[in-house]
Parts: structure tokens; sequence; C-alpha cells
């Protein structure tokens, strides 16, 4: 039975890579983070980025391997994401996973990001999990809410009409003068505000699995050109927006659908705030909700190599006859 699966990332402008054991099990997990390279220019040049990878990719996965104390002999699988990213960042962790797993001869798991994500609280989890899972995805790419009826299957309920909520925190972050990624920065800024000076819009879309964020994030301009404010206010009144509303369609969702377990993943659950408001929805919900460790938050091969896994045992695997759209769209939920 094939236990110790290899993991590979480069959907963005992180090169990672992660070795698991039997689907949950962290060995290792490294990343490379082009924070350097990108940050003087705002946001992520994909260029720059893929030629990162190329540069580092090698290093990453010996540095993983070698960090899980195995050998190559015993990986028994590869995992590797295979959408939604940046086409030519995307393309080095691809071509790279296809030669590993032609030369050692295993099986190749193409792994969506967006599912990836939502796996990532169950790395290093021990407990047992009630299904369906009701998933969220809170990234700096997408924000969008999905189903999964069955194990670590997710399908499509809502998405984002405009930016992702990361996006949104990272583009009045910039407004800000705070430096990119801005999530992490504007957290620390509005720790020392008052998140109820400023009002914003509290429900968006309701009734809907959707999610919009560009009409909060177009206020918070208009705010900041006013001039009226403090700066710390602002970006606290604002996190506390768009938390709120991440925690809102959460609440619309287990009304309207059967929910065993709640599952949060992507970047901006790294957020303490966040994480906080979670904690007492599960409470108030009495709902079982799992997100991940910071570092499985973030991007890494852990959750690739984990859900590579799962994915496995239910027979998927690449085909080498016909490659996958590397759009990679999670099916719609149809009840
Ligand atoms: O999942 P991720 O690493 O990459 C994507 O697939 O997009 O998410 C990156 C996003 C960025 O928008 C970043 O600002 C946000 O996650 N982020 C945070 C925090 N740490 C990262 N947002 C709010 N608070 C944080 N502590
Ligand atoms: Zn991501």
């Amino acid at each position: 039975m094939a236990s110790i699966f290899l993991g590979i990332d480069t959907s963005c402008d992180d090169t990672c890579c992660g070795v698991v054991k039997e689907g949950r099990k962290v060995l290792s997990s490294v990343v490379s983070s082009q924070e350097e390279i990108h940050s003087k220019f705002g946001g992520v040049v994909p260029e720059y980025a893929s030629r990162a990878h190329v540069e580092r990719i090698g290093w990453v996965v010996k540095t993983a391997l070698d960090k899980s104390g195995l050998s190559w002999e015993e990986v028994e699988g590869i995992g590797v994401t295979r959408g939604p990213g940046l086409p030519g960042s995307l393309l080095v962790g691809w071509e790279f996973a296809k030669g590993l797993s032609l030369s050692a001869g295993i099986p190749l798991i193409p792994i969506n990001h967006l599912e990836a994500h939502l796996f990532a609280p169950f790395l290093d989890f021990e407990g047992e999990v009630d299904f369906p899972l009701l998933g969220m995805v809170v990234s700096g790419g997408h924000t969008l809410l999905a189903y999964s009826p069955t194990p670590y299957d997710f399908y499509l309920l809502g998405q984002t009409r405009d930016d992702a909520c990361g996006e949104a925190l990272d583009k009045v972050a910039r407004l800000l003068g705070l430096p990119y990624p801005g999530g992490p920065h504007l957290e620390k800024l509005a720790e020392k505000g008052n998140a109820s000076r400023i009002d914003f819009p509290k429900k968006i879309l309701p009734q809907s699995y959707d999610f919009s964020f560009s009409g909060l994030k177009t206020h918070a301009v208009r705010i900041f050109q006013s001039g009226k404010y403090k700066v710390e206010d602002l970006a606290a009144s604002f996190q506390e927006a768009v938390m709120d509303i991440l925690v809102d369609k959460l609440d619309y969702a287990v009304e309207t659908l059967k929910v065993g377990t709640v599952v949060v993943g992507g970047g901006v659950v790294a957020n303490k705030r966040l994480r906080k408001k979670l904690d007492e929805f599960s409470r108030e919900r009495k709902i079982p909700l799992l997100y991940p460790k910071v570092s499985y938050s973030l991007d890494n091969g852990a959750m690739i190599a984990g859900l590579a896994y799962f994915k496995y045992l239910k027979g998927i695997e690449f085909s080498w006859r016909e490659d996958i759209d590397p759009s990679f769209n999670l099916e719609r939920w149809e009840r």
C-alpha cells in the first residue's frame, strides 16, 4: 500500500515541496518564498516567478526529501499542483514532477490547488471527521465555498464575483503604504486600531454563496482619501468587515446545507482575528470547524502530498495520454 507521498506546488510565487505519510502525517515541508523578488513591484510578476521556480525547484525537492529522512526508493507517489495558478509557474512544477515520476517509475497525481487548501486542515490532525464538509478557501487568488459529500472531493457552491478576500486586503494595505503581501502587515496595523470606528456593510449578496469585496474596497479608498480617520482605525475596520463577510457566508451555508464539519484554508486563515471569529462561530453554531496551522494555511507542498495520497487510493492518476486543462475548475455542486 502506497503510503509515502511527495507533493510539489509552484502555483504562484512560492516553490514548495512536502513529504507526507498516509495522507496526514507531515514528515517535511519546505517552502522557498519569492517575497524579496516581488515586494518591490507591489505584486507577483509572473515571468520572474516562473524563472525563480526553475532556479529553486531542484533544491527545494531535494531538501524536502533529505528532511523527511527517507530515500527515493521509499516514495510511492508524487502529487503536483496542475492548477489553478499562474501558467508559467505551474508548468515548472508540473514538468519537474512528470520527470520525477517517469524516472522513479511511480504514479503521478495531478492536484487541484484549491482542493489542497481545503485538505490542509487535516495535516497532522488525528481526530475523526464528520462528512459532508463545507469548505471555504480564503486566499490571495480565490475566495469560494465548496461542498464535499465524500472524502476530499470538493464541488463549487459559490465564489467571489470580483476580488479575492486576500487581494482586497493586499490592495487596501498597499493604499496605506504597507509592503506586499499586505495581509499580514494590515493585520499588525489593525491591532493598534479600533475596528468599530468606521462603518462598513456587514452583509454582501445575502442568500447567495457568492462573495464580493470590490464595493468594500472602494469604500475604504474613499475613507482614506477623505483623510478623516487614523490609518490604524481604517485598517482595523476594513479587516473586520472582510472577516465578518466571510463568517456570514459560512453562516448562510450551514443554514442551507447538511454539514458535518467546516474546513477553512488559504493564506488569509493565517489571520488571528479570522481564527478567533471562526472559533466563535464553531462554538455558537455547535459545529466542528478546522483550519490549518499557519504554515499549512499558506501555499505548501505537504497539502499536495496528503491529498494526492487520498486521490490515489480512489484510483486517480495521470494517464500520460492526455494532459489536464490547467484552469482545473471545480465542478459546480448540483443538488
Ligand atoms: O494561499 P496563499 O498563500 O496564496 C494564494 O494561493 O493566493 O494566500 C496569500 C494571501 C495574500 O493575499 C496574503 O496577504 C494573505 O494570504 N495573508 C494574510 C495573512 N497572511 C497571509 N491575510 C491576512 N492576515 C494574515 N496574517
Ligand atoms: Zn494558495
